[in-house]
């Protein structure tokens, strides 16, 4: 679709990053993206326990990963603080007992412009 590989290296990492949360921290999960003309919106849902505490998630090196997950060198506490760098705009939703909605906005930068 020709956009921007700086572009596409943000939306990459968000997924990613979101993609783990889901295998690691939530439950069962679907992601997808919508694209129009003016932005790319990644949504990632999943019905896992939730977010009880989303300020403190947010906090850079904030992580409820267990010792296998460490031991496979995940659990740095840095996935969310890197969605919210890469993303124009993050929401997280996380009602108790409703699983967890992540939602990334990015801008489509006009052709020429950096972003
Ligand atoms: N989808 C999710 N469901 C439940 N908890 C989550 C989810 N995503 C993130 N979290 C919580 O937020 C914390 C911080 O996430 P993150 O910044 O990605 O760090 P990490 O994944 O390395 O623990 C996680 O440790 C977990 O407690
Ligand atoms: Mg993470």
């Amino acid at each position: 679709m020709d956009f921007d590989p700086r572009l596409i290296r943000r939306v990459a990492i968000c997924g990613y990053e979101s993609e783990m949360n889901v295998v690691m921290h939530g439950g069962d999960g679907t992601l997808s993206i919508e694209v129009d003309e003016q932005k790319l919106v990644l949504e990632i849902i999943d019905d896992g326990p939730g977010i009880e505490d989303i300020e403190l998630a947010m906090q850079a090196g904030y992580s409820t990963a267990n010792d296998d997950h460490r031991e496979m060198g995940f659990g740095a506490g840095m996935g969310l603080p890197n969605m919210k760098k890469n993303s124009d705009h993050i929401q997280i939703e996380s009602p108790k007992n409703q699983g967890t909605a992540v939602r990334m906005v990015f801008f489509i930068p006009e052709k020429g412009k950096t972003n």
